[in-house]
């Protein structure tokens, strides 16, 4: 059984029998966040690309908790100035194992800086694979046609950005679903900001209509099991 929890914008907690981890940790700032930062446990971090919507709270919950952060090179080599130790590159294309399961690193296409306005990297996506279940978390990305080789994992739930702007907007989340074909998706990166505000019952709808996957729409907070 693996646990769920959608914590607004693109922060997504795992939980296995054995370990929490947290993807993209927006809190500090997060107008949507249902959680004070101090509250976050986590035995890994995934980081999908340096913008601070993502990288977040990362850097003091991994001082915290002791926490591995998951990141590519550059988004590390930074994270390691500030003194986190522990540290596992990853890049796209690339997968990693974990006692609890593995995750692979996908293309996104968006852009990536660090706070300090430094190279961040290629962004990125992840899936993870947990036992028989593969979850993937498109964090920033707009549409694109290579979504369909993801689809070829057999995706039990994916995580799709619906608030357009930065990212996929809902008609592209439809077709993002047709390609990926996954048993359920949960929309994300919507609301947190007036220019991503957009009505998740309206996607529900389409995701019905137009696809043969579930719309599962979650408020900051929800878990849902696997
Ligand atoms: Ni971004
Ligand atoms: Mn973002």
């Amino acid at each position: 059984m693996i646990k769920l929890t959608w914590y607004s914008h693109a922060c997504l907690m795992l939980e296995t029998k054995s370990a929490k981890i947290l993807v993209d940790p927006f809190i500090t700032g997060n107008p949507l966040s249902p959680i004070d930062p101090e509250r976050l446990k986590a035995d890994y971090i995934f980081v999908s690309h340096g913008h601070a919507d993502h990288l977040g709270d990362t850097e003091s919950i991994a001082r915290n908790c002791s926490s591995t952060v998951i990141a590519n090179p550059e988004i590390s080599g930074w994270l390691q100035s500030k003194g986190i130790e522990k540290i596992q590159h990853i890049q796209i294309g690339g997968a990693v194992k974990f006692p609890w399961g593995k995750a692979k690193m996908t293309y996104a296409t968006h852009s990536s800086s660090l706070p300090d306005g430094s190279y961040g990297g290629n962004p990125g996506g992840f899936i993870f694979y947990v036992g028989d279940k593969k979850i993937y978390h498109a964090c920033d990305t707009g549409l694109f046609g290579d979504m369909t080789l993801i689809g070829e994992e057999g995706i039990d739930i994916a995580f799709l950005p619906i608030g357009d702007a930065y990212t996929m907007g809902i008609e592209d989340s439809v077709k993002a679903v047709n390609f990926i074909k996954p048993d359920k998706v949960v929309p994300i990166h919507y609301g947190t900001f007036e220019l991503i505000s957009q009505n998740p019952e309206d996607w529900g709808e389409q995701i019905k209509k137009e696809t043969d996957s579930e719309p599962v729409i979650l408020r900051p907070g929800d878990s849902i099991k696997l």
